[in-house]
């Protein structure tokens, strides 16, 4: 045997009992034999240099990530799912997806897929004629970042597809996690070093995923589950019928692709279960919510999928979630604990809601110390007392909540729990309008509304100033280096540093950082990149009560500055499309505030854009995106008629023409589509299925 005969050969069983290990737990030889192996390959490879490929086993660890992540793009969107939470729920999603398909009411059940929902990170990967190129986290759903050097030390997921190959490129969705073993390692190592625990095993892998060193990614030990073919880069959407025609391969149900996934060596989730109707799904959500501890990841539901690809076209989705899928969430889970004490909390628009402190708990895989109690009537009517032992409940990522008092177990003298008369970091009195249950310190520069304020300036959603976190920003307002977000534009790289802020461990002790002198540079040119963010960032920012980032992206359409906005009446304010009377309203009580219009010609003169940055004029006035491109429907769509989705598309500047040719710039295929589909493949001009035509609709409205 040649040295390139033996280095293939061992790549080959390396990634077999990788599988087997990684993938499938059912490793057969031991881990001595496994790492010699290893090391058998690793020498040969370094007495023939020449010989080493980028896919080799031994290449999974590379470099530093130099500088961050890039932004790439996805080959569609990568949508969320809706849930359900009960039986009923359950049930409806079933009637819906029997109305759409033009079930009779006596028709057999449809089929399903039940699957483990994976509580991790998405990702999308991608393989180019098999190989391993890119590995992104979600980010947005249509942008995320490209991770792929963390993603290549994953041993779950090969670097290479078992044959048959795809030719071409294929994007494979799934979910990202650390198995519970590794996440309980991972804490204790961390424990013992001072730092900081991970909340909880899906924490962990993100921030591991988003690590920028590799080596330090491959031995935390993340692992994988795959569910989706999701398509190619290049403008199309490849989906399974791509894959077909490349592999000849019938591809007609979900099962097949999961099927088909295994077979290139990808790793599923293995517990899948084909379920015709309700009952069956049903028995399937019961049984793992009793065994769902027993397994290596976390799971918080069940995933349910139309089996039968065709049926998945023809249900389509909607802009945010598909039709043919739930989420079936198991129930919370809940513990009894001690409630120490009543606390509230001041909101960036004044509102003050209770919390509860306490007795440290592990719920769902996590500790919980602090649970919401939203209002004082809620208090009330609940009739929670400090001192009270409580049913704490906390679903996934939800914020825990306290569901009831234990009464039997009250202790003597416990008394109702009254709403302070003042704000309980100022001192001004607090007052609650007619017929709402929520109360407001309506003290403008109180610290805590100042802080949630400058919290939302800076966030990721509105300027987005990466690095001005909640404990930099206490530390600014305790050194009184700002009081108001205009302060931000005047702060110097050296008032930053040597600055230091506080965080608390899992176990409740205090760690304390200095802020340094790198991380001040980078947080000042932030904030000097923020001036000239678009102009809806900005009016997003400013923290007006009823603006969201959709109505700030409405208003900034609408109006081409904020003095434009200032200017404008209730009336032509209503007049804006989807501005409504709330919103409206408080936009203009909000300008007539002098202290608002103080802070607004203060941000003017630190040199914060108050106008439309050059793209967004660009994009009003070039009459929309799809401005050039002509697009061609085929087929029926199951959710919008055919004019509707001419409407759409000229709506952002597009045109729809009635022939395929070099120039479309995509075919829209409906159900039944006939010849023009296929021209375009012939032509290589991209298809777009139903959910993928509603998700670029939707992406760009939003734009
Ligand atoms: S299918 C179009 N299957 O849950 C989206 N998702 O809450 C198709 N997830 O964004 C998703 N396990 O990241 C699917 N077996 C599974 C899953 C799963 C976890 C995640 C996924 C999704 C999120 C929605």
């Amino acid at each position: 045997m040649t040295p390139a005969e033996r280095i293939d050969e061992l790549r080959r069983l390396i990634r077999h009992h990788e599988e087997r290990y990684y993938v499938l737990n059912q490793p057969e030889i031991a881990d001595a034999e496994f790492d010699a192996l290893m090391r058998e390959l690793e020498r040969l490879e370094a007495e023939h240099p020449d010989l080493v490929t980028d896919d080799s086993p031994t290449r999974r660890v590379g470099g530093r990530v130099a500088g961050g992540f890039a932004t790439v793009d996805h080959a569609g969107p990568m949508l969320s799912l809706d849930n359900a939470y009960s039986e009923e729920e359950l049930r409806a999603f079933d009637d819906r997806v029997r109305r759409g398909l033009g079930l009779e009411p006596d028709a057999p059940g449809v089929g399903y897929v039940a699957e483990l929902k994976i509580d991790g990170v998405s990702v999308a990967l991608r393989y180019a004629d098999g190989r391993l190129v890119r590995g992104a986290t979600r980010g947005d759903g249509v942008r995320g970042e490209d991770v792929t050097p963390n993603i290549r030390t994953i041993r779950a997921i090969p670097l290479r597809l078992r044959e048959p190959v795809p030719a071409g490129q294929v994007e494979i969705r799934g979910e990202i996690y650390l198995p519970r073993r590794a996440f309980e390692r991972i804490n204790r190592e961390r424990e013992e070093t001072g730092e900081p625990l991970f909340a909880n095993p899906r924490n962990a892998a993100a921030g591991t995923l988003r690590n920028l060193e590799p080596a330090l990614v491959a031995r935390r030990g993340l692992s994988a589950c795959l569910y989706q073919l999701a398509g190619a880069p290049e403008g199309a959407p490849l989906r399974e019928t791509a894959v077909e025609a490349h592999l000849q391969v019938r591809l007609s149900t979900h099962g097949d692709t999961l099927d088909l996934l295994r077979r290139w060596g990808l790793p599923v989730e293995l517990h899948w279960r084909r379920c015709a109707g309700v009952g069956e799904l049903l028995a399937f959500c019961q049984e793992w919510a009793e065994r769902r501890r027993t397994i290596e990841f976390e799971t918080d539901g069940v995933v349910i999928k139309v089996d039968r690809l065709s049926d998945r076209r023809a249900l389509g989705a909607t802009s945010k979630c598909p039709r043919w899928a739930v989420a079936f969430k198991f129930p919370a889970e809940q513990k009894t604990t001690l409630l120490k004490k009543i606390e509230v909390n001041v909101g960036r628009t004044g509102a003050v809601t209770p919390f509860a402190v306490l007795e440290p708990v592990t719920i769902a895989g996590s500790t919980v110390s602090m649970a919401t109690l939203h209002n004082a009537d809620d208090i009330a009517r609940k009739n929670i007392r400090e001192g009270d032992w409580v049913v704490v409940e906390k679903a996934g990522d939800v914020i825990p909540r306290v569901v009831a008092p234990v009464l039997s177990r009250r202790p003597a003298g416990a008394e109702p729990w009254q709403m302070p008369d003042v704000c309980p970091r100022c001192g001004a009195a607090l007052h609650r309008e007619e017929g709402e249950a929520v109360w407001r310190c309506e003290n403008t520069s109180c610290p805590a509304r100042l802080q949630r304020g400058l919290e939302h300036f800076a966030s990721r959603s509105a300027m987005n100033i990466e690095g001005l976190g909640d404990s930099l920003i206490a530390q600014l307002i305790a050194q009184k280096l700002v009081t108001d977000s205009a302060d931000l534009y005047a702060l110097s790289a050296d008032a930053l540093a040597g600055l230091t802020s506080t965080s608390t461990r899992g176990d409740g002790r205090l760690i304390e950082r200095r802020f340094g002198e790198k991380n001040a540079v980078k947080v000042v040119a932030e904030i000097e990149r923020s001036r000239s963010n678009e102009l809806w960032r900005l009016m997003y920012g400013l923290g007006i009560r009823h603006i969201g980032e959709h109505s700030a992206q409405v208003l900034a359409q609408a109006f081409p500055s904020v003095d434009a906005l200032r200017d404008a009446s209730v009336e032509q304010l209503q007049d804006t499309q989807e501005v409504g009377p709330v919103l409206a309203a408080s936009v203009r009580s909000w300008f007539d505030e002098p202290r608002n219009l103080t802070l607004v010609e203060r941000l003017r003169r630190a040199g914060v854009r108050m106008e439309r940055s050059a793209e967004e004029q660009t994009a009003l006035r070039s009459g929309g995106p799809l401005q050039g491109r002509t697009y061609v429907l085929t087929g029926t769509l199951a959710s919008m008629s055919r004019d509707d989705a001419t409407a759409a598309i000229e709506r952002l500047g597009g045109k729809v023409a009635g022939s395929v040719s070099r120039k479309t710039a995509g075919v829209v295929v409906g159900a039944e589509a006939g010849s023009k589909a296929d021209k375009a493949r012939e032509l290589g001009v991209p298809l777009l299925d139903e959910a993928a035509f509603r998700a670029l609709i939707a992406e760009l409205d939003r734009a």
